[in-house]
């Protein structure tokens, strides 16, 4: 079995490293592949090219996990709303389609998204049968947040619009978690062995509605991997003490911790959960020494418990691939 799924499933005392957005901009092989081929979600959807850039930051680093190359926003397009990534922009959705959108059928999205599984069946066979192949989707409320266009402003949205729509957005949110769990199911039967769920704009909700849009869609999505006998890790980013509510009521195999939860907190809090990630990932664009002594905090605090090493956030784009060596050959050692 491979380390991940041993913590997440046996939550024993192991750890195991890998990166979120370990395939990206700040890889020079990554953007050798990018420049050649300027539309995003077609490279998402070429299965030869997605799993080639799956297992680089593999080769490069032997980390001891890859995640499939793809993006969350992928599920949007294949239920047929555009989805188009422009130069320092951030993703563009086509107007959302309430008619259009509670029409779609399963068949049409799963063969939309088959490029995907192939490309993950593809990865699984190249890929050391010791390490996982993690697959994953965007919760409902963060997919809302791009579909409906609400956000504004790097870390505001305009919440008068869900409030003003409330009966739609519930039965979007609904929907969402049904073709979720399709995209969930298609993966794991193309090769995934883990599954991760990124609500990367949970701490966008207001607290008298994060019980029903983060936490219950977040809670059918992990019930869901645990009857296909699948361990889940879960992202709920932003929420701060929340996290401890989240944990307690979604119960996920695994839950990552964003950069700004004190890994103490954490650690007496998160209960019968392994614990991954949460070293900010600005930290690399500093000092090796730097760089060592904050990873040195994350490992010594759960250096008992089960922990997946990771980062609270994303690699940026300017982050020297050289120091993302430095820090696993750091960790490898410690
Ligand atoms: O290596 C991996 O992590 C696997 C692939 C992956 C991507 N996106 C590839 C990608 C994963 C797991 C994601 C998740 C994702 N996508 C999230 C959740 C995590 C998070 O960051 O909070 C979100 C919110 C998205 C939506 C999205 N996709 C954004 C906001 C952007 C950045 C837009 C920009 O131009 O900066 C993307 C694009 C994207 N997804 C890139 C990659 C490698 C960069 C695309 C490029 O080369 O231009």
């Amino acid at each position: 079995m491979s380390t991940l799924k041993e913590i997440l499933i046996s939550k024993k005392n192991c750890k195991s490293v890998w990166f979120m957005r370990q395939a990206g901009r700040y890889l020079p092989e990554f953007r050798e592949i990018r420049s050649k081929n300027q539309d995003f979600i077609k490279l998402c959807l070429n299965s030869e090219l997605s799993s080639e850039i799956t297992l680089q930051p593999i080769k490069r680093f032997n980390l001891d996990s890859a995640i499939i190359f793809s993006d969350i926003l992928i599920v949007p397009h294949a239920l047929e709303q555009k989805v188009d990534f422009k130069k320092n922009m951030g993703p563009q959705l086509e107007e959302f389609d309430y008619k259009k959108f509670m029409s779609i059928n399963v068949n049409s999205f799963t063969k939309k998204l088959n490029p995907i599984y192939d490309s993950i069946t593809k990865t699984r066979k190249r890929l050391d049968k010791k390490k996982s192949l993690i697959g994953f989707v965007g919760a409902p409320w963060t997919l809302l947040v791009y579909m409906l266009g609400i956000k504004f402003d790097k870390n505001k949205i305009n919440y008068k619009k869900i409030k003003e729509k409330e009966n739609e957005v519930n039965l979007i949110i609904d929907k969402l978690n049904e073709y979720l769990c399709i995209h969930i199911e298609n993966q794991i039967n193309a090769g995934a062995d883990v599954i991760q769920v990124f609500d990367s704009w949970a701490g966008l909700i207001p607290q008298k509605d994060f019980a029903n849009f983060c936490m219950k869609p977040n809670y059918k999505i992990v019930n869901f991997c645990k009857k296909k006998k699948i361990p889940i890790i879960c992202f709920p980013r932003g929420i701060n003490k929340n996290y401890k509510k989240f944990n307690d009521f979604v119960k996920p195999d695994g839950i990552s911790l964003d950069y700004s939860i004190d890994p103490l907190w954490a650690k007496s809090n998160l209960k019968n959960v392994a614990i991954q990630g949460g070293l900010n990932p600005k930290i690399l664009l500093s000092s090796e020494k730097d760089i060592i002594n904050e990873a040195k905090i994350y490992l010594d605090i759960f250096k008992d418990l089960p922990y997946i090493f990771n980062l609270g956030h994303g690699l940026l784009p300017e982050t020297q691939p050289d120091k993302v060596g430095k820090l696993i050959k750091f960790y490898r050692d410690y």
